[in-house]
């Protein structure tokens, strides 16, 4: 094995246990040597993770390769801590080679110490002994000689040159706790390194369950234990879409719901309000989480009316707080301010909510919340909990190399952290809109009759970050409103929904029945008006405009023989676009419908027995109704799900911000159904 490759196996195996480390958090480095292509000599090397991914899945396109010789010249030309942040465009310069990661700001921890295998990370263990208020008495009690304690100091080049040292200072350390961050570790080799790294958060953590006292959180709070499992994700649902506006004031985000045991523990007990205010501490977690989360303080059983009151009396103050924060903290060189809304919000009896500018953001935004809990167990257990100073997580939450960072994000897709909600998703023009959203940034909620089916369309198009799939008939008020439980619940809330879920009987009037019509009727009709309604009250409430499209049909204008029971319903459905859209303007609700014809290819409908009647009534072969379709019209297009999926994204993207109430055909044009 390569020293890379040795290294890159070293950390997924490290990078695999979230015990370990905290997703995306640490990092890892070895030294070695290599051909220099320019002269046919062996080089010095620093293989070192580079800035961005995660531990568990860094490949060799993820580490960042320097020449040591050089970049430990950077020692004599160091201008001083003052300057330190000159020296991350300084390691560009100590490149070997075009390939691999941007060297991060720990770089200099790795090139500087003197050893061949470097680990530092983010374990809850260890940063549980690193935020306690006696950190570097626990750290001699608990490793003697063998682990240095190093006081706080912000990640960079000053902190790189006092590792250095102690480790020049101390042979015998295999490591040093950072004080307030996370731990630093050592070897000869990768594996000495790994054990050495294993035994710091082993120790740590075993140290921590035989010393803890037994409760670190203090007494159980009355009325604040866990509610059971219906009853919480139901008053979670109902309060989603308030806490999503609450948190989307300055931006719009995306959601994640947490109500883990460890999460419902900690908000059961006596110290998780003043715990909750100190924040968190390990920069990659209060960088993710925001300073400190919004608590809700209210017990389990208080009534959800009772708790919108009070969440957005709460979030007035915790905006106003940020803004003090802020205006305490900067200076003239400082960024602007990121917005004041929180991202973790904590309701207790409930769960967590956490946010981000997508789903994998929020996801993760909770996970470090989660870590930053086993962190706090771990350091009240033992001695109380001190994280580091406000001004401090102001400096990394605002530090220029950070706002960079932000600035080379890349742009966003247009319906980035909008939520979709697509009926009768799984097939046909439901399926084909619900790929065109998610491939222009939406997440999306597939909802169709069959839930296997629906879940399987959301994995064609990604992961649960991406998509989820549920079942739900839209004609059943109750099923309605779960599905939008477990929409709100999947994402936060629902931004765009589409009424598409249909199915079509082609008869005469006199072959219709009392069933064919309730049927369509009930699907269409009612359930897009029940859909409607459940999506308004969500949008309504999230204060944040929202779209709701109708797949309706050319059918809703036209009159064509044996369709009585469809074309009314899908008139019916025309004319809710008109009607929400003037009822729901004052919300910023925007309603608007398309009208499809002669959709064959993937169409379900078509498959299920129609295609063959409108064959049979137009006088062509089955298989040939598309090309027939296509000659009806002015354009001589046959129409394909994706041109109506095309149409959904335009009504709902940012270029027809300003229409509602209108129609438009999707139908390569057919003149009897023009709208006038
Ligand atoms: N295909 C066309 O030419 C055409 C033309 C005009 C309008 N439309 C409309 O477009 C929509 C989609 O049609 P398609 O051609 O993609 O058909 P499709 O059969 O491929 O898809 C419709 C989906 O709706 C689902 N569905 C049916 N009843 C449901 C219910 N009660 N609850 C939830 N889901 C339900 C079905 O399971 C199916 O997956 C329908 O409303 C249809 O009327 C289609
Ligand atoms: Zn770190």
């Amino acid at each position: 094995m390569t020293t890379a490759e040795d290294l890159i196996a070293r950390s997924n195996r490290l990078g695999a246990d979230p015990k370990n480390t905290n997703y995306a958090g640490g990092n890892t480095s070895a030294k070695g040597t290599a051909t220099d292509p320019v002269t046919g000599q062996d080089v010095e090397l620093l293989w070192v993770k580079g800035s961005g991914g995660d531990l568990g899945t860094l490949k060799e396109s993820g580490l960042a390769v320097l020449r040591l010789d050089r970049m430990r010249a950077l020692v004599d030309v160091y201008p001083g801590v003052e300057r330190e942040d000159e020296m991350v465009a300084a390691f560009d310069y100590c490149l070997h080679g075009k390939v691999g990661a941007a060297p991060s700001i720990d770089t200099a921890m790795h090139g500087l110490v003197d050893a061949k295998h470097v680990d530092h990370l983010h374990p809850d263990s260890g940063i549980a002994i690193a935020t306690a208020a006696d950190g570097e008495n626990l750290t001699k009690e608990i490793f003697g000689d063998q682990v240095v304690w190093v006081p706080w100091r912000r990640p960079g080049f000053q902190l790189g040159l006092d590792i250095a040292e102690i480790k020049a200072k101390t042979p015998q350390a295999v490591g040093c706790v950072l004080g307030g961050h996370g731990i630093t570790a050592w070897g000869d080799t990768s594996e000495e390194a790994e054990k050495n790294s294993l035994w710091i958060i082993d120790t740590a953590a075993a140290y921590i369950e035989e010393h803890s006292k037994a409760e670190p959180f203090g007494p159980a709070l009355e009325g604040y234990a866990a509610l059971p499992e219906e009853d919480r994700r139901t008053k979670a649902a109902a309060l989603a879409p308030t806490i999503r506006g609450i948190a989307s004031a300055d931006q719009p985000m995306v959601g994640h719901f947490n109500d883990s045991e460890v999460v419902l523990d900690f908000l059961a007990h006596e110290a998780h309000p003043r715990l909750a205010e100190l924040g968190t501490s390990c920069p990659d977690h209060f960088l993710r989480t925001k300073v400190k989360p919004l608590v809700l303080d209210l017990p389990a059983d208080a009534s959800v009316e009772d708790s919108i009151t009070r969440l957005k009396e709460l979030a007035v103050s915790y905006r106003e707080d940020y803004q003090n924060y802020y205006d305490r903290h900067a200076d003239q060189n400082s960024p602007a301010i990121r917005g004041k809304d929180p991202l973790i919000v904590l309701v207790p009896g409930v769960g967590m909510f956490s946010f981000g500018r997508n789903k994998q953001t929020a996801r993760v935004a909770g996970e470090f919340y989660v870590n930053a809990i086993n962190v706090m167990r771990g350091a009240e257990g033992l001695s109380t909990y001190a994280p580091i100073d406000e001004s401090e997580k102001f400096r990394i939450e605002y530090w220029a190399l950070e706002e960079a960072k932000l600035q080379r994000m890349p742009a966003p897709k247009p319906l980035a952290t909008r939520v979709a909600l697509v009926t009768g998703a799984a097939s046909g023009i439901g399926k084909a809109t619900a790929k065109r959203l998610a491939a222009e940034g939406a997440c999306v909620v597939i909802a169709d009759l069959d839930l296997a089916k629906a879940q399987a369309a959301a994995a064609e198009i990604g992961n649960s970050d991406v998509a989820v799939g549920l079942a739900a008939d839209v004609s059943d008020e109750a099923a309605v409103q779960a599905m939008f439980d477990a929409a709100v619940l999947a994402f936060g809330g629902v931004d765009l929904v589409v009424n598409n879920a249909g199915l079509s009987l082609s008869k005469s009037l006199l072959e219709t029945t009392e069933r064919d019509w309730d049927l369509q009727h009930d699907v269409m009709a009612k359930g897009s008006f029940l859909v409607s309604k459940a999506a308004a009250s969500v949008l309504i409430e999230q204060e944040m405009g929202g779209d709701i499209v109708y797949i309706s049909s050319k059918n809703s204008l036209f009159a064509g023989p044996n369709n009585v029971a469809y074309g009314a319903a899908k008139a019916d459905q025309a004319h809710q676009v008109r009607l929400l859209a003037a009822e729901l303007g004052e919300h910023g609700i925007k309603v608007n419908g398309i009208n499809p014809d002669g959709v064959v290819q993937g169409s379900g409908i078509f498959a299920g027995g129609w295609g063959a009647k409108r064959a049979e009534v137009y006088g062509v072969k089955e298989e040939e109704l598309g090309k027939f379709y296509a000659q009806r019209t002015l354009l001589k297009r046959e129409v394909l799900p994706e041109n109506i999926a095309n149409a959904v994204f335009v009504l709902c993207g940012p270029d027809l911000s300003h229409t509602t109430g209108l129609h438009v055909p999707v139908d390569a044009g057919v003149a009897a159904a023009f709208l006038r």
